[in-house]
């Protein structure tokens, strides 16, 4: 055991998102979103959970900014809806939207505590979606226009800006693998909503900068460090095409490399071409401030010549998570020394990282979650080794500050270090919440 230091000024904070906690649905002429639609269509999420409520934040942060204070956070990343904003269509902003997010950023800056904004986390309003949603090119000037006006309101006060979050999730679960809102399965489709996406970052970005605001802004991507299942030649081939497919795929236009080449192939072959006008690649390319990392697990991959991709999972070898995933600490350390390296050492905030582990309250009411502690405390020593390597990595961001509303697996998976009784809403500090205090204060951690 040693202990490890942080560098001085490291951030720590929280994140969540609207749809996983702020309920009130139909409050303040919130418009209606694609989850709205999406968690009343049958067997598409479990149980029928839906966010109408979620963890009732709309009026309850108060409360919740205390939770974050006592754990002596510095930053907390949130998300905007979008639909609060622009409930009805292009044009006309609801101003009882953009007060809620006033009173939220107004409140965190009392204690002290520096709002971190994502301007999309997958709630898109249910008009977009109506017109097409990210498959249609019109949704990236809609996007942008979103986005100055939230720039235009809360610029004076939010210094971190995140265009949108996880474009891989959002694209590829909601329109290839249709897990998620809004539930479409084309290849075709898929290719035109990634595209999109990295347009509508690349729209913002610009806008940001030509409004001569002072703060920073980027984008979050989500992602899975790739190992190879063994030591063959093939394999390695294998482990860099799940790269290309998952990181690059993702990240290179944003750092002007284009769309990988493996890829463009592969999707032509399939008649779903990346719809590229001239200049699209120049504006997504737009210079960011700082690379948004979120990760949570490691990848096992093997060669599949029969495949087109060249690659699939090979059997998980580690104890898996709720979620299906591996218990593999080291992954976080590891995927920031590759992408540093890949991308020319950027700066970088690890937007989110955390655990699903559903341990409920014991019989005296408190909630041992020691598997979500070994597990942060394993991915915190591995972000800690790729700093020592000089890796610039400067925040991170616990998901979740509380247990809440996840997605396609409803209340059923809890990533929360205060938990959440969905019943009386009730908001109870779990051991992992003294864990990070811990860490916050010492700035660093045994281990
Ligand atoms: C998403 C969160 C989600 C978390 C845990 C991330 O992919 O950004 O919204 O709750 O993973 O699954």
């Amino acid at each position: 055991m040693a202990f490890l230091q942080f560098p001085d000024g490291f951030q720590w904070g929280v994140a969540t998102a609207s749809y996983q906690i702020e309920g009130a649905i139909q409050e303040d002429d919130r418009g209606v979103s694609i989850w709205d639609t999406f968690v009343r269509q049958p067997g598409r999420v479990q149980g029928g959970d839906t966010g109408d409520i979620a963890c009732d934040h709309y009026h309850r942060y108060p409360e919740d900014i205390a939770l974050m204070a006592d754990l002596g956070v510095q930053t907390y990343r949130f998300s905007i809806a979008w639909p609060r904003i622009f409930p009805f269509g292009r044009g006309a902003v609801n101003e009882k939207g953009l007060d809620f997010y006033d009173r939220l950023i107004d409140a965190l800056l009392d204690r002290g505590i520096e709002p971190a904004v994502t301007l999309y986390h997958w709630d898109l309003p249910q008009w977009l979606q109506d017109l097409g949603g990210w498959a249609n090119r019109a949704i990236a000037d809609a996007f942008a226009e979103y986005a100055r006006v939230c720039f235009d309101r809360f610029g004076d006060r939010v210094a971190r800006w995140i265009t949108l979050n996880e474009p891989i999730v959002f694209t590829e679960m909601g329109h290839r693998i249709g897990v998620m809102a809004p539930g479409i399965r084309d290849l075709s489709i898929y290719a035109k909503t990634v595209h999109h996406a990295l347009l509508a970052h690349g729209k913002a970005v610009q806008v940001f900068r030509a409004g001569g605001h002072t703060g920073e802004i980027g984008i979050t991507h989500a992602n899975t460090s790739y190992e190879p299942a063994d030591d063959t030649p093939e394999t390695a081939q294998a482990v860099e095409f799940a790269r290309d497919f998952d990181t690059r795929l993702f990240h290179g236009p944003v750092f002007g490399k284009g769309y990988p080449a493996s890829v463009v192939r592969n999707f032509e072959s399939k008649d779903a071409p990346f719809p590229v006008f001239p200049g699209d690649m120049e504006t997504i390319a737009a210079p960011t401030d700082f690379l948004g990392t979120n990760l949570y697990s490691r990848g096992l991959i093997e060669a599949d010549p029969g495949r087109g991709v060249g690659y699939r999972r090979a059997m998980p070898r580690l104890p898996l998570l709720p979620m299906g995933y591996e218990a593999a600490p080291h992954a976080l350390g590891d995927f920031v020394r590759f992408v540093s390296k890949e991308y020319g050492y950027p700066k970088i905030y690890i937007t989110e990282n955390g655990v699903c582990d559903n341990t409920e309250p014991g019989p005296d009411g408190t909630i041992d979650d020691h598997v979500r502690i070994d597990l942060l405390t394993g991915f915190l020593a591995g972000l800690h080794g790729a700093i020592q390597d000089g890796c610039d990595v400067r925040a991170y961001y616990q998901w979740s500050l509380m247990d809440n509303f996840e997605w396609a697996f409803g209340y059923s998976k809890r990533f929360g270090i205060v938990h959440t009784d969905f019943e009386t809403l009730k908001r109870t500090p779990k051991r992992s919440a003294g864990f990070y205090a811990d860490v916050i204060r010492r700035n660093g951690l045994e281990a």
